[in-house]
C-alpha cells in the first residue's frame, strides 16, 4: 500500500532542549495513521502532527483494546538514521493484536511507515549519549458502541519524540507479594494497555514505600519471577546469567533477545528458566548475587540496586562491579550509535531510496 505524504508546513524543533530531554513528553512534527474498516487497512499517510477527536463511545476507552509498541531511532556519525529491529516489532505488535481480538497489521506497511516517518523527522533524532528518538506504534478500537464485543473499526498510529534516559540512576525494585501483574491463560504476553493499568497501583505503593518498580512473582504462589514492570529481569548469580523464560506471562522482550543472543554468541553462560525469589535470596546470603538488571526498550539496561522483599532490602554490589549488565549496555549502545559491528543483522539504516522508490 502506499503511504501518502503531506509535510508539516512548519517545526517545534527549535523549541526542544536537547540537551535536557525528559522522557516521553516532547513529539515531532509528523504523525502515521491508517484506519481499519470493512475487513480492511485503509489510507496510510503521513500528516502533521496532530490530536486525535473520539466519541465517548469509542470502545478502546471502554473495553481496553489498547495496544503498542515501544522501538527506538538512533542515527550514527555520517547521519544516517538507524532502526532497530523494526520486523521483530511488526511481529509483537500483531501478536498482541491475535490476542487481544484485533486485526492484524501488515508487517511490511508497519516498517515501511516508520521508516518514512522517521526519515522526515531525522533532524529529531538526539545525539547525546544515552537519548534516541523514541517510536510508539499504537492501535485502539474505535467503534462507537456500548456493548462488550470486539470492534470492527480501529485507528493504527505511529508518532514519535526525542527522549532521554528512562531511568537516570539504579533502581529499587520491589518484589510483590499481593498483587499480580498476569496469570497463565492472560494476556501478559501482549503489550496491551491494560496490563500496564492494572500495574499504577501497586507500583503507586511500592513507590510510597521507596521503591522505583515492582518485581513481578507469578500469580499463583507469589514465587516464581516475572518480569519488572517497565522491563525484562535478568540476575548473575555465581558468573551464570539467568532470566526467567517467555512463558506466556511475560512480554518477549526485544532487549531481552538481543541479550541472551549477545551473551550466547560470546559463549557466556546464560540460563533461561524459572528462577524463584527464594533463590535470589539464597544468592544474596551467600554472596553470589553479582548482578540485578532489567532491559527494555526505554530503560535499555538499568542496574538494580536494590530488591525489597517482605521485611528485607537486599543491596546488590556497587555498579563500577557489574560486568555483565555493563558490558551488554555498552554493545547495545554501540549497536545504536553505529560504532559496535552488527553482527547479527539487527540495525536497518533508513535508506532515501526507500522514500523515493
Ligand atoms: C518500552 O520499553 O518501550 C516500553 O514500552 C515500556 C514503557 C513502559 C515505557
Amino acid at each position: 500500500m502506499d503511504i501518502k505524504i503531506t509535510k508539516s508546513p512548519t517545526t517545534r524543533i527549535n523549541e526542544v532542549d536537547f540537551d535536557n530531554l525528559p522522557f516521553g513528553r516532547t513529539f515531532t512534527d509528523h504523525i502515521f495513521v491508517c484506519e481499519y474498516y470493512d475487513g480492511e487497512w485503509h489510507n496510510p499517510r503521513i500528516e502533521p502532527f496532530h490530536n486525535s477527536t473520539s466519541t465517548p463511545g469509542t470502545m478502546a476507552l471502554h473495553y481496553g483494546q489498547a495496544i503498542f509498541e515501544g522501538m527506538k531511532a538512533s542515527i550514527d556519525d555520517n547521519g544516517t538514521p538507524l532502526l532497530f529491529r523494526p520486523e521483530r516489532h511488526a511481529h509483537r505488535m500483531n501478536v498482541s493484536a491475535a490476542r487481544m481480538c484485533m486485526p492484524e497489521f501488515p508487517e511490511d506497511l508497519f516498517v515501511d511507515a516508520l521508516s518514512k516517518l522517521v526519515y522526515i523527522d531525522q533532524n529529531w533524532i538526539p545525539k547525546e549519549k544515552g537519548s534516541a528518538l523514541y517510536i510508539r506504534p499504537t492501535m485502539i478500537a474505535t467503534d462507537e458502541f456500548f456493548g462488550v464485543k470486539p470492534s470492527q473499526s480501529y485507528k493504527f498510529f505511529i508518532f514519535t519524540g526525542p527522549v532521554g534516559p528512562y531511568y537516570t540512576k539504579p533502581v529499587r525494585l520491589w518484589a510483590e507479594t499481593t498483587y499480580i501483574r498476569a496469570a497463565q491463560g492472560g494476556t501478559g504476553f501482549a503489550k496491551a494497555a491494560g496490563n500496564y493499568a492494572g500495574a499504577l497501583y501497586p507500583a503507586k505503593l511500592a513507590q510510597d514505600r521507596g521503591f522505583d518498580q515492582l518485581l513481578w512473582l507469578d500469580a499463583k504462589e507469589f514465587k516464581y519471577i516475572q518480569e519488572s514492570g517497565t522491563m525484562n529481569v535478568f540476575f548473575v548469580i555465581n558468573g551464570v546469567t539467568i532470566t526467567p523464560p517467555l512463558s506466556g506471562t511475560i512480554l518477549d522482550g526485544v532487549t531481552r533477545d538481543c541479550i541472551l543472543e549477545i551473551l550466547r554468541s560470546e559463549g557466556k553462560p546464560v540460563e533461561e528458566y524459572a528462577i524463584t525469589i527464594d533463590e535470589v535470596v539464597q544468592a544474596h546470603k551467600d554472596g553470589t548475587l553479582q548482578e540485578a538488571f532489567g532491559a527494555g526498550t526505554a530503560a535499555v539496561v538499568s542496574h538494580v540496586a536494590d530488591i525489597g522483599y517482605k521485611d528485607m532490602v537486599m543491596t546488590l554490589p556497587p555498579v563500577s562491579e557489574r560486568k555483565i549488565g555493563t558490558y551488554v549496555k555498552s554493545v547495545i549502545d554501540g549497536l545504536r550509535a553505529g560504532t559496535v559491528t552488527d553482527k547479527w543483522g539487527w540495525i536497518v539504516p533508513v535508506q532515501v531510496e526507500e522514500l523515493v522508490g
